[in-house]
């Protein structure tokens, strides 16, 4: 600037323009990022830089020092523009390949497999034990597991002071004021009594399901568990059918070489009642309560104990569960860690 006109004069012009030569390029330079260096760039040539500021003072110089100054600017604004824009393309490069490698995809890394989780162990045995059935011309249903007191044990010709009956044994919900006691249903039972009421004979029928007792949780025992009932209802139904079904059964779950036992046995609803041990290496295990159907269950649901005849069965899942898969503590089967549950696959 010239102190007395306040106009540029060429010569301060041209100190500007040297002084902006010699350092817009280290700062260039050091621009780090695209947006450092838009910074940079309207600094050295934007609109109040001393190039913008050169060019509206050409007007005031001299008119013979006009050309010269004007293209020094010129020349200085190419150079630096050159500059900006190289160091703007080494920018978007290294920008461009750093996004690159943020998306970069290792093709040869090996694959995460998603947890499908799997079917448990006494899911498994319910299935096949259904199945088994059901290519006998069985049919499946199930059945409330919270059961009026009627079902699981009036219908089932079980005494009103049957000891079962006591909380001791029985979980009881409480409903409040409700014309029948609910209860959580201690055997699969319950739905021989509710299908035949809503079915004509001929019954084939196998209800696999949740079952509870007053039992704590220990090695052999849980207060939930799991059954499959099964229930054959005909004309002319006898006891060697039952044996005949039940065998068949062992020797399709367990294979060829099965060996089962029936011993005599007591439940409220059959007459005669047995029980079927199977054979498993060590020892027998008792593994199926049966018997032929007590009349009084057909006359609780309609049936002519005079007409029909039949037989019913109830097993236990998890004690199938644990001895296809050599468990020996009940609490395996429920224990959420799924390690556990995995070695069973
Ligand atoms: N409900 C009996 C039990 O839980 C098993 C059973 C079912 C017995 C059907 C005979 C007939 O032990």
């Amino acid at each position: 600037m010239d102190p007395t006109t306040n106009l540029p004069t060429h010569m301060t012009m041209q100190s500007d323009l040297d002084a902006l030569k010699s350092e817009a390029p280290s700062r260039v330079a050091a621009a780090a990022s695209l947006d450092e260096l838009a910074d940079v760039e309207a600094e050295v040539v934007g609109k109040r830089s001393p190039i913008a500021e050169g060019r509206r003072g050409l007007g005031a110089l001299p008119e013979d020092e006009r050309g010269e100054a004007g293209r020094a600017i010129n020349e200085g604004a190419t150079e630096l523009g050159a500059l900006i824009a190289e160091r703007r393309r080494l920018l978007e490069a290294a920008a461009h390949r750093a996004a690159l490698a943020g998306d970069a995809v290792d093709v040869t890394l090996p694959g995460r497999a998603p947890n499908r989780g799997s079917t448990h162990i006494i899911q498994q045995v319910m299935d096949e034990v259904v199945d088994i059935f059901v290519a006998m011309g069985y049919t499946v249903a199930t059945g409330p597991e919270a059961e009026t007191e009627f079902y699981n044990f009036t219908a089932l010709n079980f005494p009103y002071a049957h000891p079962t009956r006591l909380e001791s044994d029985t979980l009881y919900l409480d409903y409040g004021d409700t014309p029948e006691e609910i209860l959580l249903r201690t055997h699969t039972s319950p739905m021989q009594a509710r299908y035949m009421e809503e079915n004509e004979p001929p019954v084939y029928l196998v209800v696999p399901g949740r079952v509870y007792r007053a039992d704590p949780l220990d090695p052999t025992h849980s207060p939930v568990f799991h059954q499959i009932e099964g229930l054959a209802v005909d004309t002319d139904i006898t006891f060697g059918d039952l044996k005949g079904a039940l065998e068949h059964f062992a020797i399709e779950f367990l294979g060829t070489d099965a060996r089962v036992k029936f011993i005599p046995h007591y439940f409220p609803f059959t007459e005669p009642s047995a029980e079927m041990h199977v054979w498993h290496g060590d020892g027998w295990m008792e593994l199926i309560g049966c018997g032929m159907v007590h009349p009084a269950v057909f006359e609780a649901v309609g049936y002519d104990p005079d007409e029909v005849t039949g037989f019913a069965f109830g097993m236990g899942a998890d004690r199938l569960a644990m001895a296809r898969h050599g468990i020996t503590d009940m609490r395996h089967l429920f224990d959420p860690d799924i390690r556990n549950l995995e070695q069973h696959q």
